[in-house]
């Protein structure tokens, strides 16, 4: 904990140092177009900034003031000496909490959220650290990872990407995200999530990637219609925890990544603009011949579906010879 939050300060001094140099900056330049090759597991989606080289360009100092208000720590902090401080921060009334944070932020309404004070202030952890000292908030970033987190920390408003892989999340409630707009992805990778509230993420409307394998979901969560990516691989998902016709409206979604779980039928319809699917290792036994193509309309052709993995089911694929004709690419599979 203790070297995340070091991290983060050195970060911090870091990009403000690269913003300030004049020389630096012509070198970002340079480096930008691989900046952009570099972004996105090959996503090809828009509007990702998340590579190291353009977080210089949009730190702004006043930024930070702005969103974190680190004027209570600001004396206590010198890079290289920084060790937590070993009582927890106060709650509300406290000469330590920050009184003009307290609007900004409404005490939380679920009744089972830990009460975590006023503001990004507010204590949150066994270590009470405040949640960018826990993590690190690089611009609109906020990593996570490995913070012996047990459940969502109270985000900065302007959170767009959120890292918080590899803690102990059991259970995500409707309030984690519910007022921050600008989210694009979540990645939750290895947690012991088993429970979603119901509108945890369906409200996100500009959420495009929702990253939740190696969790113990047994059902789906519901998603927004702005959704591009959904990873729920190495979970607990039965096809009775996918809603009937869960993905027909999510007419933007790419990558549907649900390996490793125990569905028993390919979930269905599949949207139009799907370009992979990985069902590999789980229980699927049939399929209607209707699945991927219109068996009424061979003029149908999906363009996009090129990745679809049925290994490791114990469904014959040579069993439904019509199902396929649409296809760019036969799926993968045992043809026996
Ligand atoms: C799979 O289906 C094909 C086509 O009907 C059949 O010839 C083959 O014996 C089946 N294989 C198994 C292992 O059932």
């Amino acid at each position: 904990m203790r070297s995340i939050a070091l991290l983060g300060v050195t970060t911090l001094a870091l990009g403000l140092a690269l913003a300030a140099s004049p020389k630096e900056e012509g070198k970002k330049k340079e480096e930008k177009p691989r900046a952009d090759i570099a972004t996105d597991d090959n996503l090809d989606l828009p509007n990702y900034d998340l590579s190291l080289d353009s977080y210089g360009e949009i730190i702004d100092p006043s930024l930070y003031e702005e969103l974190y208000d680190y004027n209570d720590l600001a004396p206590k902090i010198e890079v290289g000496t920084l060790a937590p401080p070993t009582k927890r921060l106060e709650g509300v009334g406290s000469t330590r909490a920050m009184p003009t944070e307290a609007p900004r932020r409404p005490p939380p309404t679920s009744p089972t959220t830990k009460p975590f004070g006023p503001g990004l202030l507010g204590s949150i952890t066994k270590q009470g650290l405040p949640t960018c000292l826990v993590c690190v908030c690089l611009s609109t970033s906020v990593y996570c990872d490995d913070a012996e987190l047990e459940q969502i920390p109270p985000l900065p408003l302007e959170t767009t990407y959120l890292y918080a892989r590899f803690n102990r999340i059991s259970c995500i409630r409707a309030s984690d995200f519910a007022r921050l707009k600008k989210l694009k992805r979540i990645d939750l990778t290895s947690n012991f999530i088993s429970w979603v509230d119901e509108d945890s993420f369906r409200l996100l409307s500009t959420l495009q990637e929702l990253i939740l394998a190696e969790n113990r979901l047994t059902a789906l969560p519901a998603l927004p219609s702005s959704i591009v990516r959904l990873d729920a691989r190495l979970n607990r998902i039965q096809s009775s925890g996918v809603r009937p016709e869960a993905f027909r409206e999510l007419k933007k979604l790419q990558f549907l990544h649900l390996s490793d779980n125990k569905l028993d039928y390919i979930p269905v319809p599949l949207p139009e603009g799907l370009r992979s699917l990985h069902l590999q290792n789980n229980n699927i036994r049939t399929m209607h011949k209707d699945t991927f193509c219109e068996s009424q309309d061979h003029g149908h052709v999906r363009w996009a579906l090129e990745d679809i993995r049925l290994d490791r089911n114990p469904i014959n694929l040579s069993l439904f010879p019509d199902a396929y004709f649409c296809l760019p690419r036969l799926p993968i599979g045992h043809f026996y």
